[in-house]
């Protein structure tokens, strides 16, 4: 056990076997302090019980760590989960924009469904709470993002802009985290969010820009790129991301948002270029294929009101990249058993008949 202890000592993170979720298990079971974790997880095709392996190769941590296999829209498997705990992270998502293109149902059950059941089971631990039957109502974190607010075009958006999400993942993603605003004003449920900005590191499943074009370089595949390729993207290295989620779920203001940037803001040329120099790989892969529809060119956000509450990201962007590049040259067993499968068919439908209509890519 360390000095500082947490303010919660018993936590139930749902996504947790997920990209950024797991990154958040990981790092508050190696703090070694005590803390519990349950986790909830549907196992989606991005969902990877490897993703704990770290975890549950320390059985001091192992022994910190409970493991459901379950959905978060699921009142009967939630309400007792949360029963147990004094916060709630909500990770759970589906997560890809190109995805919630092709099909967008899922999006909706779990990035909104999914957050009215986890609100609804807190709201009923706040009712035990008011009949003396447990200590205090769990505190909510809601995990959003930047695409909330829209494509925007110039300048920074702040917490308390217009809300325009332009795809169904932004769509859902914003109707979650406004029905979860509306349960502390409307309950007064403790709910904090996060409005995270792209991020990237090891365990990101290989259907995003950065993993995807790191492990189809090192296989000397096509890298498609949408369109001119100077969207930009603001980028934030995983770690950073968990502990600012880590940092809003201990110090955040009860109902208050709070934007997490990487302040590392790059057209997607620029990350490519970057990335096949580290790798050692020629442009030449690089294909310009058919744009994104609605492709949203820009995300940047102010986060003083974070930095205010004393959170500063410790990764610069060079090397954080490498770092990734590293890892996913070092854990190719992990990457190559999600590039079988499902993958297959998902690869074909997104980008079979771009790289069929591909041109030079400049
Ligand atoms: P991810 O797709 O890697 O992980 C999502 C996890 O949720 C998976 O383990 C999946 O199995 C699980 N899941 C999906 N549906 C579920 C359900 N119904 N019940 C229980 N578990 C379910 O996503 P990620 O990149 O780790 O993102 C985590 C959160 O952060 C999401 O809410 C996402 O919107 C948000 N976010 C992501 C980014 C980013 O760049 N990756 C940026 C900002 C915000
Ligand atoms: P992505 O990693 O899907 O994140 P998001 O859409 O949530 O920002 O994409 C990052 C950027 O990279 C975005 O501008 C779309 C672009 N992109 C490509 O050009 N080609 C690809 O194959 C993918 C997956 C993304």
């Amino acid at each position: 056990m360390t000095d500082a202890q947490p303010r919660f000592a018993r936590l139930l993170v749902t996504g947790g076997a997920g990209f950024i979720g797991s990154c958040f298990v990981r790092d508050v079971l190696a703090r070694k302090d005590g803390t519990l974790v349950t986790v909830i997880d549907k196992l989606t095709y991005a969902g990877n019980r490897a993703n704990l392996a770290p975890v549950e190769a320390d059985p001091e941590q192992a022994a910190r760590l409970r493991f459901v296999e379950g959905d978060i829209s699921d009142p009967t498997v939630v309400g007792p989960l949360v029963r147990d705990v004094e916060a709630v992270i909500n990770f759970a998502a589906e997560s890809h924009v190109d995805r919630s293109i092709l099909d967008p149902e899922a999006f909706l059950r779990t990035d909104v469904l999914g957050v009215h059941v986890l609100l609804e089971a807190c709201r009923s631990e706040q009712e035990r709470n008011a009949r003396g039957e447990r200590a205090a109502a769990p505190r909510f974190l809601q995990v959003s993002t930047d695409e909330v607010y829209g494509s925007v075009e110039t300048g920074e958006s702040h917490e308390n802009d217009r809300l325009e999400p332009r795809s169904p993942y932004s769509s859902a993603k914003a109707g979650g985290e406004l029905l979860a605003r509306s349960y502390f004003v409307t309950y007064g449920l403790d709910v904090v969010i996060t409005r995270g900005s792209n991020t990237y590191g090891p365990y990101h499943h290989p259907e995003k820009l950065i993993p995807l074009f790191v492990t189809n370089a090192i296989d000397d595949k096509q890298l498609p790129l949408y369109g001119d390729g100077l969207q930009r993207r603001d980028w934030l290295y995983v770690s950073d991301h968990a502990g600012a989620i880590g940092h809003v779920l201990e110090q955040g203001v009860s109902g208050e948002t709070y934007n997490v940037a990487g302040n590392n803001e790059r057209t997607n040329r620029d990350v490519v270029t970057t990335l096949l120099h580290q790798l050692d790989k020629p442009w030449t892969l690089v294909r310009r294929v058919e744009d994104r529809p609605g492709h949203d060119r820009r995300y940047a956000m102010d986060s003083s009101k974070l930095a205010s509450l004393g959170w500063t990201n410790k990764m610069p962007f060079e090397t954080g990249l490498a770092a990734t590049v590293d890892w996913y040259l070092q854990n190719q067993d992990w990457w190559r058993s999600i590039k079988a499968g499902e993958w297959q068919d998902y690869y074909e439908r997104q980008y079979g008949a771009r790289l069929a209509g591909s041109t030079d890519a400049g």
